[in-house]
């Protein structure tokens, strides 16, 4: 058998068998270690050696694909993005533009267009498939600082952050860490920015912005967010754009998976007000459910996003907009699963896909509700559910640890407000009711566990 067809192969025996499966890893870091490592081969060996080498370490992995993995936020990759995929890791080549791929220009384009219409967002913001939200995050920041810094009359572009007038940064208590990150790496420092207060549930107050946005004047970039990481709450975006509109203010949302919410008609009210902002970061890994990594840096201000990410040489097409989209010069086409995914659901399976996901944490919440000593912490708006059990961190803890241990199901922990909870995220096509019913027996036999095994009962 050919070497992609063994590999095909393969691929399609762990997808068969993902959904009853062990969750968790049985081999850990060092036993695949001890499998795999060795000098460097002087002579080379044969590619089948090779590719059973690495199938061999299956065991190691953790079923994050499968339908009862609930850590993070991680989506399963649909069959038909996982197959678009390999076609990009066949065709190989770098995507950066209509020279060096008219295909992977012409995909860019129109699903440029499909998302930007499924999410509502204005149909001429540019978009560019980044790594992740991390990075998209980075592209939406630093086009705001474009943008809010030429308004002062200074080229940050040209002549870097030292001596420019200084930038107002407005940001949740609650934001991302990566978007912190991404500040950091702008050169404003995540100390710099004003952390403005939440509620409950960890959604930016808009009447603090406000006020702090009229405290002073000058270039400011507001970071909002839609969907919390622990909780999924979605900042009120509405009013948070207006008190920016009124400050001058650019406004960046880091959407990572809270976004998705936008297109679907039942949720999209979460993100309302979405479409008013700058910029936008949003993960396709994550709820769209294509491989990892892609993400999706959306800007309004075509200017300031081709400016911020711009680079000539006289090597390189200057009328080839694809270098202008990314901080990547060369890069994947991680647009053609995105198609993939986009054009197999249709506007209808994807809002369902996020719909079934959010029915599935009010399902477990709800289950939850009914065990003795458990506790749902977040008011569950999205796909994310925060559990508490017998009031204490470590019992909390060592139910996440026996859950894990179990194999049936994974997830992992957290500390909302001073508390140690599990953390439940719900972004899988292929999670059903009977899963999260699988979750529910499952929690509550880790419970008795780490009851059974807790020193302090
Ligand atoms: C709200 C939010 N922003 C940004 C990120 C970072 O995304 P990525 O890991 O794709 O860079 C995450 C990841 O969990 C997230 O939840």
């Amino acid at each position: 058998m050919g070497l992609l067809h063994r590999t095909a192969q393969i691929a399609q025996e762990y997808l068969d068998t993902v959904g009853e499966r062990r969750v968790g890893a049985t081999l850990g870091f060092e036993d695949v270690l001890a499998t795999l490592d060795c000098p460097l081969p002087e002579e080379g060996e044969d590619a089948e050696v090779v590719l059973e080498t690495l199938a061999a370490l299956e065991p190691g992995m953790i079923a994050t694909a499968g339908p009862r993995y609930f850590g993070f936020v991680t989506g399963g990759a649909l069959p038909v993005a996982v197959a678009a995929d390999w076609l990009v890791s066949t065709w190989d080549g770098p995507h950066f533009g209509r020279a060096v791929s008219p295909a992977g220009a012409a995909v860019e384009d129109v699903t440029a267009r499909w998302l930007l219409e499924a999410l509502g967002l204005p149909r001429d913001a540019r978009v560019g498939f980044v790594t992740g939200a991390t990075m998209a995050n980075l592209v939406g920041l630093a086009s705001g600082r474009h943008r809010v810094l030429a308004s002062a009359g200074w080229d940050v572009e040209e002549h870097g952050l030292h001596g420019a007038p200084p930038v107002r940064i407005f940001a949740g208590e609650e934001v991302h860490v990566s978007l912190l990150k991404a500040l950091r790496i702008l050169g404003f420092g995540s100390a710099g920015a004003t952390r403005i207060p939440v509620d409950g549930n960890g959604a930016m107050q808009p009447g603090p912005l406000a006020a702090a946005l009229r405290e002073g004047e000058g270039p400011a970039i507001v970071c909002a967010q839609a969907g919390n990481v622990n909780t999924g709450a979605c900042d009120p975006l509405l009013p948070i754009v207006a008190a920016a509109r009124e400050a001058g203010a650019w406004v960046h949302v880091d959407g990572a998976f809270g976004l998705w919410a936008a297109a679907s008609p039942r949720l999209a009210a979460l993100v309302a007000g979405a479409d008013g902002a700058d910029s936008w970061a949003l993960d396709a890994h994550k709820w769209l459910n294509v491989p990892y990594d892609c993400g999706v840096a959306i800007v309004a201000d075509g200017e300031a996003h081709a400016a911020a990410m711009s680079a000539t040489a006289e090597y390189l097409l200057a009328s080839d907009d694809g270098l202008t989209k990314t901080p990547e010069m060369s890069r994947r086409g991680r647009q053609v699963p995105v198609y993939a995914a986009l054009r197999h659901l249709g506007r209808r399976g994807l809002a369902g896909l996020v719909e079934r996901c959010c029915e599935h944490a009010t399902r477990l919440a709800a289950a939850m509700e009914g065990v003795e000593g458990a506790e749902v912490l977040n008011d569950v708006v999205l796909n994310q559910v925060l559990l508490r059990f017998d009031s204490d961190d470590e019992v909390t803890a060592r139910t996440i640890e026996e859950l894990q241990r179990g194999g049936e199901a994974w997830l992992g922990g957290t500390v909302w407000h001073g508390m140690t909870a599990a953390r439940v995220a719900f972004s899988n096509w292929s999670t059903e009711d009977q899963d999260v019913d699988r979750l529910a027996t499952a929690l509550q036999h880790a419970l008795a566990a780490a009851r059974a095994g807790s020193p302090v009962r």
